[in-house]
């Protein structure tokens, strides 16, 4: 940790962890604390604490959880440092890094100033460049706009930028990072994007992350996006959101369209609530940071073969995030750009008044696909909606979906409940991404080590006592071991403990949410708390665990014994040790 932690405390007094998480989700006060829908995944009830007292937050259903800088780390996709100065400048703290972090956090800043170099150099060429600019304004795309948006124009030549980069002092190392240039296979360097209107991509504060480069003509690929990197994962990233976050909260809702263009020509026309993924199809993450800012999501897709294919795919993801999406299928146009532009605004917006649940919309491709009058239409159409309904959870919401497709398909409710409960393959292959749980209760651990180690947490003068029986060692749990050991290093390197201190430290989310379950234990889990009869397991605990050391030394020393000769200096000790062992163990 190189940020001093003196500076850690002052920022996390000052950013208030209530208040703070109050500016993602909304939060309720349930007696001494708070509680809020987790947006970490697709939760319905409200399983968010979070504690002010402790400053900590904690999630029963998926266990994340930590302080302010860990709930900041998670949300807005940061390492720790960047969380800590996120928050450092947002409460107007004035933070100078020690040198060791510079050097990671600088990739960050270096990258943005590399991309500012080429924001601006796109920009001035697109001025001198007549048939660029004559290709935004046929699409509609005004000189304002143009630069109010920032588009550019990528000059078709290998070496525009890089000469002026080179001019510039930037390096060369961060181009090619930020993937604004590629290395010759001959030794030097080359535009990676040539000959192309560039679209500015933002991250959600409004930093420029990467770009889009459309091809002026039929080029092939018609798009070249920057290559990921540390500031730029199309996973987590919507195109637009940054524009449209504040309209999306004013309206209620968002409206998700496929293309750069579909959302730049909607905003143009006065549809501020619109954004895009990166080219990517839709991810859990992209749900889920919708549902930060709206939970009702409007989709248009082309009424075409891949607009039905989109939808296939992306129902359950919003469906297993708690979304019931709603859609528009467009029948007379290519896209929304092309929409638009013919029938204007208000005719636009009829459209999207016209959305239907995403769902029926389902069904309906589903009926006009297979003929439910047969069996093997049915069954078909049971295949169908098998992947739809198991990513949802065993809820509700879910008994109603079963009875409205059982209708629809005409298949038994019941055998269709049983289709969705067996045969679960591909839902744990599919959860891949929405899946990092980690040991999620106090019961997943085992007890004797789990007990001594959150007394390390909890009780004062613990460590001090637990450090001289070695125990420590003994403990076998991964986890647990290693939270053992950050817990020592931490109070060695202070002489004291500091619960709060030590969770504001922590840097590593799993270990934070470790951290923060135990501090914040479940309902269920009331008898492990340590003002109740948490002392006296925990004492139980820790001579059970010397016990286990005990007899595990005194099982090693009898081994060697039988392997050393009598009267030799290694056996008169061990035997030694093992009368002591013996006299310790009757007690
Ligand atoms: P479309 O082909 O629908 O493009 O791809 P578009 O936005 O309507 O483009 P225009 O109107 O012809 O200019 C939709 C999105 O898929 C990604 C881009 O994000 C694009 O906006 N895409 C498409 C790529 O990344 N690469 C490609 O080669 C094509
Ligand atoms: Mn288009």
């Amino acid at each position: 940790m190189r940020i001093p932690e003196s500076k850690i405390s002052e920022i996390a007094a000052a950013a208030d962890i209530v208040q703070v998480v109050s500016g993602y989700i909304e939060l309720k006060k349930a007696g001494k604390d708070y509680r809020g829908v987790c947006p970490f995944h697709g939760d319905k009830d409200p399983s968010l604490y979070v504690s002010p007292q402790k400053s900590i937050f904690h999630c029963f259903g998926c266990a994340v959880g930590g302080s302010v800088f860990n709930f900041v780390m998670r949300i807005e996709n940061l390492s720790f440092v960047e969380a800590v100065k996120l928050l450092a400048q947002r409460y107007g703290i004035a933070l100078e890094l020690e040198k060791g972090d510079i050097a990671r956090d600088d990739t960050r800043e270096r990258l943005f100033r590399v991309l500012d170099l080429a924001q601006s150099f796109f920009v001035h060429s697109l001025s001198n460049d007549p048939q660029a600019q004559e290709y935004l304004i046929n699409r509609g795309i005004s000189k304002e706009w143009i630069e109010f948006l920032g588009l550019g124009f990528a000059p078709d030549s290998w070496d525009g930028f890089e000469s002026h980069l080179s001019s510039s002092g930037l390096s060369v190392r961060d181009a090619l990072i930020a993937g604004l240039l590629r290395e010759k296979p001959s030794g030097g360097y080359y535009d990676y994007f040539r000959g192309r209107i560039m679209i500015p991509i933002r991250g959600l504060s409004g930093e420029l992350v990467a770009f889009g480069g459309r091809a002026l003509g039929a080029a092939d690929p018609k798009y070249l996006n920057s290559p990921e990197s540390i500031v730029f994962k199309k996973k987590n990233l919507l195109f637009g959101l940054d524009s449209a976050k504040d309209a999306i909260k004013k309206n209620g809702f968002v409206i998700l369209v496929e293309g750069y263009f579909d959302q730049i020509s909607l905003r143009i026309r006065g549809i501020l609530n619109v954004v895009a993924p990166l080219g990517t199809s839709l991810t859990v993450e992209h749900a889920r940071l919708l549902k930060r800012f709206s939970g009702k999501v409007v989709t248009i897709f082309d009424g075409d073969e891949a607009g039905l294919r989109a939808v296939k795919r992306s129902l359950p993801i919003f469906l297993s995030e708690g979304i019931e999406p709603e859609s528009v299928i467009l029948k007379d146009d290519k896209d929304p750009d092309g929409a638009i532009n013919r029938i204007g605004t208000q005719g636009f917006q009829k459209i999207i008044e016209s959305s239907q649940p995403m769902i029926d919309f389902f069904l309906d491709q589903l009926d006009a696909q297979y003929d439910f009058k047969g069996i093997a239409g049915r069954n078909q159409a049971l295949e169908e909606c098998l992947p739809v309904l198991r990513r949802i959870a065993d809820s509700p919401e879910r008994d109603y979906l079963i009875e409205r497709f059982s209708s629809r398909i005409r298949i038994k409710e019941e055998r269709l409940r049983r289709a969705v409960a067996t045969n679960k393959f591909d839902q744990t292959s599919q959860s891949g991404s929405s899946k990092q749980k980690p040991a999620s209760s106090l019961f997943d651990f085992p007890a004797d080590e789990r007990n001594v180690v959150r007394g390390m947490l909890t009780q004062q003068g613990f460590i001090e006592r637990i450090a001289e029986t070695g125990v420590l060692r003994e403990i076998e749990n991964p986890s647990l071991s290693r939270l053992a050991r950050a817990i020592v290093s931490f109070f060695n390197e202070r002489g004291t403990f500091d619960t709060r201190q030590f969770s504001l430290s922590l840097e590593d989310s799993e270990m934070a949410a470790l951290v923060a379950s135990w501090l914040q234990p479940k309902p269920e889990e009331d008898d492990l708390r340590p003002e109740v009869d948490g002392a006296i397991a925990i004492d139980q605990s820790l001579d059970r665990l010397r016990l286990k050391k005990l007899l595990r030394r005194k099982s090693y020393i009898q081994e060697r014994l039988g392997k050393c000769a009598s009267g030799e200096e290694e056996y008169n000790n061990l035997a030694r040790e093992l009368l002591v062992i013996g006299r310790r163990l009757r007690r």
